[in-house]
């Protein structure tokens, strides 16, 4: 069997997600599960939201109420997010539950144990006239590696190291402009150092990945010194060791348990399926391959911090040590990231109002043409621009034009001529020709998906799209059927039609999977050939065995993104167009959008003069 772990970011609960947020993990990670699944692998996708650390502190702040009742409002509403793009994610779960708090308390006890988690002195800022700690991210100063002005206490964004706060230059208080005092406090590190070897070892043999990534990640590795896998806050996972368990102001950083969530979610995912094991299939079977999705400001967790925990946590660094319960588990396969997508020049800010929401985007236009745009002109491998005046151009003259034409028109001619799929007469050198650049595309567009070059595969599907409606041009089907001596010929052009349009369909399904099912039904054909996920409210009732403190009472309810996408027919294959099949007159598929909107955009985004 061929396992496939689709991981994907889990995005911080303190606000709705904004289109920047899912073009970079959300569009590209289920285009990938979805060809997955089609081409035969037995595929888990798994993620949550992100719910620790201080981003959700700031907004809760701001929004002036509990950082948990922050949580759980953001948690809901992105949920709804992603199931409305169409995110086929087998659990979509959060960072709050019971299982995750017990699962990160394992795998920290296990790097402890082994010798990976270090006990330091370090320095932390608190604020001169409050004498409170400051996070790390209200911490603001001059990067101590680029030089860049306005790197955080954390990340610097310019050149995506990880930083300590006390080692900007110039450090301010992003809440009152003061200049923190650093006071000396106790930290567990991670030692990297330790681990650094290991950690080379596997990234040298990584093959296929983005350039970029993979050089990101090779720089990385020059540097590699202890990092602090605590932090001064209240609001966190109890640190599971003797006198810290009940410090109520150190908890585990947000980001060392974030990535244990893909493991945790796996292992949610089999106990909510009835085999409590089945995660195994994707975690310890050696043979089974993982693929994680992301923005670039999250390389460095997945193709550093994340495999540093899971080596360390089996014993592989330069300390040994043994493997614990969980037993020997996968790294990473892939890190495919990607770039940032910016809004008509400018980065996606919430507080500036340089935002499009998820919510809107979709009660409005739908998900599919989201979709798309993120696949052909999103940010895979650099930086790309979003603006109306080009999302209006490519559904209108792409998808509506391009692709919706082509089906509604050769749908319509096989209706009216012939009420049901036409019965073709002898095929001519054209008919073959297209048919043949169709069926070879199931191979072009497939290496393309497998490699994560979503791009070139929906570029290539498109192109045939191009191809088909020039062959229609050509056919002038529209005068055979004026001709009663040309029926044949009008049968075999639109039955030939017919069969491109549906191999399209398959090309195109991981990308737009609604209107797939739409198309579906046009060609005649019944029942559920792509399947879209749902969202269920579950109780938080799953039984764990902590090894440390502070796990959440059970009983609370959550919303979850899950699907049987089994149940789905859609296959990496050519499917027959079987002559006699029954038609009606089809619907239009894709509406096409006011050109106004190009210059205006809609009231809930106006385009503003810059
Ligand atoms: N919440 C982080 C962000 O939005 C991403 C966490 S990804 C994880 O940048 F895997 F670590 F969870
Ligand atoms: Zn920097």
């Amino acid at each position: 069997m061929n396992n496939v772990l689709v991981s994907v970011a889990w995005p911080y609960a303190n606000g709705p997600r904004h289109i920047g947020h899912v073009a970079g993990f959300g569009v590209p990670s289920d285009v990938f599960a979805r060809y997955q699944r089609m081409s035969g692998a037995n595929v888990l996708m798994i993620s949550g939201t992100d719910e620790h650390g201080t981003p959700l502190l700031v907004q809760a702040d701001k929004e002036g109420i509990s950082v948990k009742e922050l949580a759980d409002r953001y948690n809901r509403q992105i949920v709804e997010d992603l199931a409305g793009l169409g995110l086929s994610y087998d659990l979509f779960t959060r960072t709050t539950t019971r299982n995750h708090y017990a699962v990160v308390q394992e795998l920290f006890k296990g790097l402890y144990e082994n010798g990976y988690m270090i006990k330091e002195t370090t320095f932390g800022a608190v604020s001169p006239s409050t004498g409170r700690t400051l996070p790390d991210r209200y911490i603001e100063g001059t990067c101590p590696l680029c030089g860049a002005d306005g790197a955080r206490g954390d990340q610097c964004d310019n050149c995506g190291n990880q930083l300590d706060p006390a080692d900007l230059i110039n450090p301010v208080s992003k809440i009152n402009g003061e200049t923190p005092k650093f006071i000396e406090t106790e930290h567990f590190l991670l030692d990297l150092s330790a681990l650094a070897e290991a950690l080379g070892e596997w990234l040298k043999q990584r093959e296929d990945w983005r350039p970029n990534v993979l050089k990101f990640s090779l720089n990385l590795l020059e540097d590699l010194r202890p990092r602090a896998m605590s932090r001064d806050i209240d609001w966190g996972i109890p640190i599971p060791v003797e006198g810290w368990e009940d410090n109520p102001s150190k908890k585990l950083y947000v980001w060392f348990d974030a990535v244990i969530g893909y493991l945790s979610a796996s292992i949610e995912w089999a106990w909510r399926t009835g085999s409590p094991d089945a995660w195994k299939q994707w975690w310890t079977n050696p043979e089974a391959k993982s693929y994680y999705f992301m923005g670039k400001d999250n390389i460095t967790f997945h193709s550093q911090i994340w495999p540093a925990e899971l080596l360390g946590y089996q014993g592989k660094g330069a300390k040994g040590g043994d493997v614990h319960e969980f037993g020997e588990l996968n790294l990473p396969t892939e890190v495919v990231s990607s770039e940032f997508l910016t809004m008509s020049g400018s980065k996606f800010s919430s507080s500036k109002g340089v935002v499009i929401y998820v919510k809107d985007f979709l009660a409005e236009f739908g998900a599919d043409p989201l979709r798309y745009f993120i696949a052909v002109a999103g940010p895979e491998n650099n930086d790309t621009d979003f603006t109306w005046d080009e999302f209006v151009r490519r559904v209108n003259n792409e998808l509506a034009n391009g692709w919706g034409n082509l089906v509604n028109r050769t749908v319509s001619m096989a209706h009216k001529n012939f009420g049901a799929v036409p019965t073709p007469g002898p095929l001519e050198p054209a008919d073959e020709k297209i048919l043949a650049l169709a069926a070879e595309a199931f191979d072009i567009v497939g290496d393309a998906l497998a490699h994560s070059r979503f791009k070139q595969g929906i570029t290539h599907a498109m192109h045939v799209v191009g191809e088909a409606n020039a062959y229609i041009a050509e056919m002038e089907p529209w005068k055979l059927a004026k001709d009663e001596s040309a029926t044949t010929r009008l049968a075999t052009v639109l039955w030939t039609a017919m069969q491109v349009v549906s191999d399209i369909n398959v090309l195109l399904t991981p990308y737009l999977p609604h209107i797939a099912q739409s198309v579906h039904e046009t060609l005649g054909r019944e029942g559920i050939w792509a399947a879209t996920p749902t969202v269920v409210d579950v109780s938080d009732d799953m039984p764990v065995e902590p090894v440390g403190v502070g796990i959440p009472e059970p009983g609370s309810s959550y919303p979850i993104i899950t699907g049987d996408y089994t149940a789905q027919q859609a296959t990496w294959a050519r499917v027959d167009v079987v002559p006699g099949t029954p038609l009606s007159k089809p619907k239009p598929l894709i509406a096409k959008l006011d050109p106004e909107l190009a210059q205006t955009g809609p009231a809930w985004a106006p385009v503003t003069s810059q």
